[in-house]
């Protein structure tokens, strides 16, 4: 029996390398060099050898690409760098902008270099590799956490289970997108028709619900295909650029898409946009746009991330698809701040691939200034992922029967007289409080840019809001298991999962809990700075409105904002309710290490030689630092570059350090 055991498990050694090379051949590099019934046969022999041996299965044998029993949910996965998305630029004056303020970040660099790749038009994924083997594949998520789907990951013939080659890396976190081509995405919808079963709108759509199916055997039956398109930390592969970066995953295994193209300036970054439009109906998948990335992988870790983009890449987006419909009406909707805001609803029309019936009109002005009228026949366009907009009437088609839009003079939720706010071109109900405000401040409390509280979605919040069950925020923590199953679409077990959605918000970061409040003027970038300055509740609520302006990235507006909100005796005693109920943001991790720069507070005045203004920002930042913009007490340092303004006889007044270019390169180093 040993001796059986162990010729198996070397003939299944020789079955997983040939069939492993025979896939990249076929799915990889489309060189077969197999008739497939070989390929087959060689497979039949694996699973038989297999199934006389489960205990020799293992993770990245072939056999792990039909899938596997379904799961209940999936687990979470954070990624280890935060999955970043791009910054649009729509044509090419706009790439030109982006390329100029690389090079005034940049300061020192005369030329730039890129790579210019399609933007794939499906989902981003990661897939881990430890030692060599795939052992977890994750979708982006909020860029922080993501979903486990690597089951259903393994199922995609394009993405390898092993890396190929000698000595591959202790660690390697590819990303990259996961796709439906046309071809595919036809037949499937085709079979989905004939055996009745709902239509996918578009490949993207496709794509992700197959990836996102809780039984991989399903996933495996879909016709999904992977390109590789970068790594989370390109140091793991020791590359210098882009260009090598993806050579590499091509080497180690990886399809990498045949229309990505170096570019040694941006005249030909700007033809090969033009060059993929020419194409981009006649490929076989879809692409919504060309991704431009700074070529050095050196540049781009100076020029770094904002927020939620990196500042080294964008996203060119080719010009939207358009369809004319007819608009039926305007509907007004209040929104959680009561800014009234004019919805067209339109004869229902397929624009890129998806079926639009509602497009957003912003505002009176925009209404005036396209002269849109009941009963026209529209222009409507929809750019990428972008909401769709009507671009103007069709005049021509006019009958003389049309309608002119009048907005109301009152708020359509609770009948409260409606104001136009000084500077501001938005109609505003001002009633505190409005039902439709109300609701709205709720399902964005609870939403995904809120708590992210699952089960709480939108319809779910209606209907507690109707009920009357939840009135304001904290009575969505009072919610008991008994109430929710009593109500109409739920049983005790969705009503036990809700409550224990709702207890787990309850030790969420101060960030999250702050954006989730719906703050005017704070959305989670404003969020994310006033955690890392004030840490908690407390202190926040009592900082001064000076104190608040000296938050880089936080002006006089939005300081305004927050002392109003906190000033409010409603907002304090909800607070209260919520600190009763259990509701304490709990406190962020301590950031890796000493960061040098901890505690101290730069102002800058003059010019730097070595450095744009904006990246000496960043690199204070790196390092702990803040940056204020104004000279006060609160600073610690100066940083004088040629030709200082008066802030430096005052900072010497005032007895803060003074640093030349020179020491302030000191200081960060
Ligand atoms: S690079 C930090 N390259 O576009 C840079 N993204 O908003 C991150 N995408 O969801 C992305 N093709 O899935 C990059 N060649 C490409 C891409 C690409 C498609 C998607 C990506 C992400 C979105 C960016």
């Amino acid at each position: 029996m040993a001796d059986e055991k162990e010729a198996a498990l070397a003939r299944l050694q020789v079955l997983r390398g040939e069939l492993d090379y025979h896939a990249h051949r076929y799915y990889v590099l489309d060189q077969p060099v197999i008739a497939d019934v070989e390929y087959d046969r060689l497979f039949r022999e694996l699973l038989e050898l297999e199934e006389r041996f489960p205990e020799l299965v293992s993770e990245d044998s072939p056999s792990q690409r039909v899938g596997g029993a379904p799961l209940e949910k999936f687990a979470t996965v954070q990624h280890r760098h935060a999955m970043l998305s791009l910054e649009n630029a729509f044509g090419e004056a706009e790439l030109r902008d982006f390329e100029e303020r690389l090079l005034r970040f940049l300061k020192d660099t005369p030329q730039l270099s890129y790579v210019a790749e399609p933007k794939m038009d499906g989902l981003a994924i990661e897939l881990v590799y430890e030692q060599g083997v795939l052992v977890q594949g994750s979708t982006r998520g909020d860029g922080r956490t993501g979903e486990d789907i690597t089951r259903n990951l393994k199922t995609i013939a394009a993405v390898p289970l092993r890396l190929r080659g000698e000595n591959p890396p202790a660690l390697l976190e590819v990303r990259g997108e996961v796709f439906m081509g046309s071809a595919g995405f036809r037949k499937l919808n085709e079979e989905r028709a004939a055996a009745g079963e709902p239509l996918f709108a578009n490949p993207r759509n496709a794509a992700a619900g197959s990836v996102r199916q809780l039984d991989s055997r399903l996933t495996a039956r879909r016709p999904l295909d992977f390109y590789a398109y970068g790594s989370s930390d390109p140091a793991q592969l020791a590359c210098a650029t882009q260009q090598e970066l993806l050579a590499r995953l091509s080497s180690l295994g990886f399809k990498v898409n045949p229309l990505v193209r170096f570019c040694p300036g941006l005249a030909e970054v700007i033809a090969h946009y033009r060059h993929l439009l020419e194409i981009r109906a006649g490929l076989d998948y879809e692409i919504d746009g060309m991704v431009v990335k700074v070529n050095s992988l050196a540049l781009q870790e100076r020029l770094g991330n904002k927020a939620r983009t990196p500042r080294w890449a964008i996203a060119c987006k080719f010009p939207a698809s358009q369809a004319t419909t007819t608009l039926l009406g305007v509907d007004f909707q209040v929104g959680r701040t009561g800014a009234v805001t004019p919805v067209a609803i339109l004869a229902p029309v397929a624009v890129g691939g998806v079926t639009v019936s509602r497009a957003t009109l912003h505002n009176e002005e925009e209404i005036k200034r396209k002269d849109l009228r009941i009963g026209d026949r529209v222009l409507v366009q929809r750019a990428g992922d972008v909401i769709p907009e009507i671009v103007q009437p069709i005049v021509a088609l006019r009958t003389g029967q049309e309608k002119p839009v009048t907005m109301p003079g009152h708020c359509p939720s609770c009948g409260h007289g409606l104001v136009h706010e000084e500077g501001e071109v938005a109609l505003r109900c001002v009633n505190a409080h409005c039902p439709a405000q109300r609701l709205r401040s709720l399902i964005h409390f609870t939403g995904k840019s809120g708590m992210d509280i699952e089960g709480l979605g939108r319809k779910v919040m209606e209907q507690l809001f109707t009920e009357k069950l939840v009135a304001d925020i904290p009575d969505i923590y009072a919610l008991q298991p008994e109430t929710l199953a009593a109500l109409d679409g739920w049983a005790a077990k969705s009503a036990e999962n809700a409550v224990a959605a709702i207890a787990a918000s309850r030790n969420v970061s101060l960030a999250r809990l702050l954006s989730a409040l719906g703050i005017r003027h704070v959305g989670e970038v404003t969020a994310a700075l006033l955690e890392e300055r004030f840490q908690t509740m407390e202190r926040l609520m009592t900082a001064s409105l000076e104190e608040l302006l000296t938050v880089e990235g936080i002006g006089a507006q939005v300081a305004a904002s927050i002392r109003d909100y906190f000033d409010d005796p409603a907002v304090q005693q909800m607070l209260a309710r919520l600190r009763q109920l259990g509701v304490a943001p709990g406190k962020r991790l301590a950031p890796q290490g000493e960061l040098p720069l901890r505690g101290a507070v730069l102002l800058f005045t003059g010019t730097l030689a070595g450095f744009s203004r904006d990246e000496a920002k960043e690199l204070v930042k790196k390092l702990g630092g803040q940056v204020s913009s104004s000279l006060s007490r609160k600073v610690t340092h100066l940083v004088c570059g040629d030709k200082p303004g008066s802030k430096l006889q005052k900072a010497e007044e005032l007895g803060i350090t003074i640093l030349d270019e020179k020491g302030f390169q000191q200081l960060i180093s």
